[in-house]
């Protein structure tokens, strides 16, 4: 039997969690709410969509946000620019720079400019390889969303093998070196597959756990894992007015144990991680006079 692991529910406690620590925190000592900074280039129909969603669940539990949207064509400087202000305005918490961005854009160059302290989505290369290095910092979203659904549903991962399938600096890379490190919820040993992995289902069918990320619907079929082997769902791909996952539902249910359904699964547990990131960085940022 399949279990469904419901991250809308999830997400719901955890929101609950947030909205009473910013009461007890903040709110109770007559500090300022947490502030955080959005930044939206281009008209990318899907990224309009999720910079939505974050400004609603920061709406919803009280968080305050700002958006600054730019044009399509508008210039690296430009953004730049609208970056150094995020920096460097005291009262804006943290902020993200939604991806993808526009091809004229050196993307490293804009993540490099962010500033490590406010950056909550934790892509900057000195909050990576704090994650890599076990340090304290802000971890990508949509990674603590997953830790944090196994963590909570009471899975068992140490020692458990994972095979990542994807390895994007968004899901893939940060959620295989999070299942690995020496934590809790770590301990796993972990096989990262990606586009070039010859054979991929010979690393699938061993797998005890499977997170994938790959942006192709239906792309793990129920012959290509082993009965009883937990099934992480991260893609989000559109049909029409459907979303779809990279896990073909049909074939994986009944032989999964557990399973991520989509929507409703990692999507609402990365939302709210982001509210945590901002939380986190309004309670440890305020602490350093510079910001
Ligand atoms: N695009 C897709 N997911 C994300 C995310 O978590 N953060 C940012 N900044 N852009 C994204």
């Amino acid at each position: 039997m399949t279990k469904l692991l419901n991250g809308n529910q999830l997400a719901k406690e955890i929101r609950k969690e947030i909205s009473k620590e910013i009461e007890k925190k903040i709110l109770s000592k007559n500090k300022r709410i947490p502030h955080l900074g959005i930044i939206l280039t281009g008209t990318n129909n899907s990224s309009i969509t999720y910079v939505n969603s974050k400004i609603k669940e920061c709406k919803n539990i009280g968080i305050q946000s700002t958006l600054v949207k730019l044009p399509i064509d508008s210039t690296e400087e430009k953004l730049l620019e609208e970056i150094k202000k995020m920096n460097t305005n005291p009262l804006i918490d943290g902020f993200i720079v939604q991806l993808p961005l526009e091809k004229h854009i050196d993307q490293d160059q804009i993540i490099l400019s962010i500033n490590p302290k406010k950056d909550v989505d934790g892509f900057h290369p000195e909050n990576f390889g704090k994650m890599a290095l076990d340090m304290k910092t802000f971890f990508p979203a949509t990674a603590l969303g997953i830790l944090t659904l196994l963590e909570r549903s009471k899975i068992k991962i140490s020692g458990k093998h994972t095979v990542v399938i994807g390895r994007s600096r968004i899901v893939g890379k940060p959620i295989s070196i999070l299942m690995s490190r020496k934590s809790y919820p770590g301990n796993s040993t972990v096989t990262l597959t990606h586009s070039n992995t010859l054979n991929i289902e010979y690393y699938t069918k061993q797998a005890d756990i499977i997170i994938v990320a790959v942006g192709i619907t239906g792309f793990l079929k129920g012959n290509m894992i082993k009965n009883g082997a937990i099934i992480i769902d991260v893609g989000i791909n559109k049909n029409g007015k459907n979303i779809l996952g990279d896990v073909d539902f049909r074939s994986v249910y009944g032989k999964a144990s557990y399973l991520t359904p989509v929507p409703g699964g990692v999507g609402p547990m990365t939302r709210v991680m982001l509210l945590k990131n901002t939380l986190m960085a309004a309670l440890t940022n305020r602490k350093h006079p510079t910001l």
